[in-house]
């Protein structure tokens, strides 16, 4: 790739407190060898469209050696490249192109477990019960006569018991797929190990980690029972994630593990961060995971369960800033990602949920901190609802029959015919495909479109970018407003933005805030003020 218009890295070790970055799902954004898989080399030849975008960074799910039980979520070597998605030379140029061009890159560190293929774990497996190398691992003797019983009720998140057998009788645990063995956090040469993966590749110039599971390192003493399960009483212990405390999640000791990282991190130039994938009881409990001696940001997944009405937008976006007082850190946004219906699903779907899904858009770009773009959404795409079975991959489908594999589909990127341009030119293939509705959401099919959904979020990008009000990082005073409407200013000097989002069910007249800079419908009406369509929302300015 020639790289046009080289745009350096900023020397802001703060960059991240208002960036916006942009999740990669691997294996769905870009696929340059035709094999219907995403992959480095890919990502690499359309990091112009990202920085044309407007973005700051992107993270990058998982892309090491797995054996893609739970998409690559199951890492069996940590300081590799999965021959899947490329090699480790495709890294350093992908990364290499990305800083020229002024992005910053964030990988995924998946600490919590590893996978059953790991050489850690096949040691394991091989050595037999009361030897070293289980001890890396939570392996534990059943219960009842013969231990047939498991050690504990725990529950895997993805549905049935948290422990599997073997054939030598003792049991291990595993918070996720059977494939996901968590390791034993308390034990020296798994610490030394992360800390070691870290240095890995922050010396290949990584910009940060999003930590995965970040709550889960630490299991509490004695791995008591929780006392309730889906097979004793019903209710999956899981719906207690950010609601109740677990004894397998969000232990005081995990933030040791934290405060050992962070100057790792510190040590290195150029504001390395790292967000925590965190779910916790309270807010309070939450904001633990951030700070100058722990990790930069905490995921605010509020967002992700809010339903479209302006009480429910509110609550979000006051909880979310409050946290963030807490502990003097910038608020972290999320619409959607690659663990969730996508948004445009969520609102209702089709031209009703896609107007709301661009409202929201233009709600969480004008608030401050950072916002997470999940890929495609500026495209404006649904959940894929109707994939084959057969098709599917996500192993909670397998366990639980709910499957996250609708919102990983491969990207649009131009052609009439699917795969829309995923792979190289006449490539037909993608390990997912692609609805034919999508031809018309393509990149190529929206760019250069005025009022397309990817014309929309350049526009807010750059704005968002350039304007003195969305720069900095305070926060957002509230309008008042009629029922159903939500109005808030930022302002900087004689600068001020407001942000006018319409979920009253009916035209709503706005008047006052100044001049229209973007909408995500066009508004109506003029000397007597504006019109604000049904289900949208516009920037004013006023200098
Ligand atoms: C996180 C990931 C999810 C994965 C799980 C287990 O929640 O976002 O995709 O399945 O961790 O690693």
């Amino acid at each position: 790739m020639t790289v046009s218009n080289p745009t350096p890295l900023t020397s802001d070790a703060d960059w991240w407190r208002s960036a916006v970055v942009y999740q990669v799902y691997v294996r769905s954004f870009a696929d340059s060898n035709g094999d219907g898989i995403g992959d480095l080399q890919g990502i690499r030849e359309r990091l112009p469209y990202l920085r044309d975008l407007g973005i700051d960074a992107l993270w990058l799910t998982p892309f090491y050696t797995s054996p893609m039980i739970d998409g690559g979520y199951d890492v069996a070597d940590y300081r590799d490249v999965d021959p899947m998605f490329g090699t480790l030379a495709d890294f350093d140029h992908m990364i290499t192109d990305a800083h020229a061009l002024g992005l910053r890159i964030i990988v995924d560190l998946v600490p919590n477990h590893t996978s059953s293929a790991h050489p850690w774990f096949q040691a394991a497996l091989a050595a037999g019960p009361g030897s070293a190398e289980r001890e890396r691992y939570l392996f534990a003797d059943g219960k009842g006569e013969q231990g047939e019983l498991p050690p504990n009720d725990w529950e895997s998140i993805f549905g049935g018991p948290a422990w599997t057998r073997l054939d030598d009788g003792q049991w291990y645990l595993h918070l996720f797929d059977p494939a996901q063995p968590d390791l034993n956090w308390r034990h020296p040469q798994v610490r030394a190990e992360f800390e070691d993966v870290l240095r890995f590749w922050l010396d290949r110039g990584v910009d940060g980690f999003r930590i995965d599971v970040a709550h889960g390192m630490i299991k509490a003493d004695g791995l008591p029972d929780v006392g309730f399960n889906s097979m004793t009483t019903g209710q999956r212990q899981s719906e207690l994630l950010g609601k109740g405390r677990l004894p397998y999640f969000d232990q005081d000791e995990v933030h040791d593990i934290y405060r050992a990282w962070r100057p790792i991190l510190d040590s290195y130039p150029g504001g390395r961060m790292a967000v925590a994938e965190a779910w916790a009881e309270t807010p309070q409990r939450l904001a633990r995971y951030i700070g100058p001696d722990e990790l930069h940001q905490a995921f605010s997944f509020d967002f992700l369960d809010a339903t479209w009405s302006a009480d429910s937008f509110r609550k979000v976006v006051d909880t979310a800033l409050a946290e963030s007082t807490i502990v003097g850190a910038p608020t972290t946004w999320v619409l959607s990602n690659h663990d969730r219906q996508r948004h445009v699903t969520r609102y209702g779907d089709g031209a009703e949920g896609l107007r709301r899904a661009r409202a929201a858009a233009l709600l969480m770009l004008a608030l401050p901190g950072c916002a997470y773009v999940y890929q495609g959404e500026e495209l404006g795409l649904p959940e894929v609802l109707d994939l084959p079975d057969e098709l599917r991959q996500d192993p909670a489908f397998l366990r639980i029959g709910e499957s996250r594999d609708g919102c990983r589909v491969p990207i649009p990127w131009s052609g009439e015919l699917a795969p829309y341009g995923f792979g190289p030119e006449g490539s037909e293939l993608s390990w997912l495909p692609a609805p034919a509705t999508w031809r018309d959401l393509s990149v190529a099919a929206q760019t250069g479109v005025p009022g397309s959904t990817l014309e929309l979020y350049r526009t807010a990008l750059r704005i968002r970018r350039a304007h003195p009000a969305l720069a900095i990082t305070g926060g957002i005073t509230w309008l008042e407003t009629e029922p159903g409407l939500l109005a808030f200013s930022r302002t900087a000097g004689d600068a001020v933005l407001t942000c006018v989002v319409n979920l009253s069910g009916v035209p709503a007249l706005v008047d006052g805030y100044g001049e229209p800079i973007v909408a995500s419908q066009a508004l109506t009406g003029q000397d007597a003020g504006h019109l604000l369509p049904v289900d949208a929302a516009a920037w004013f300015e006023r200098r």
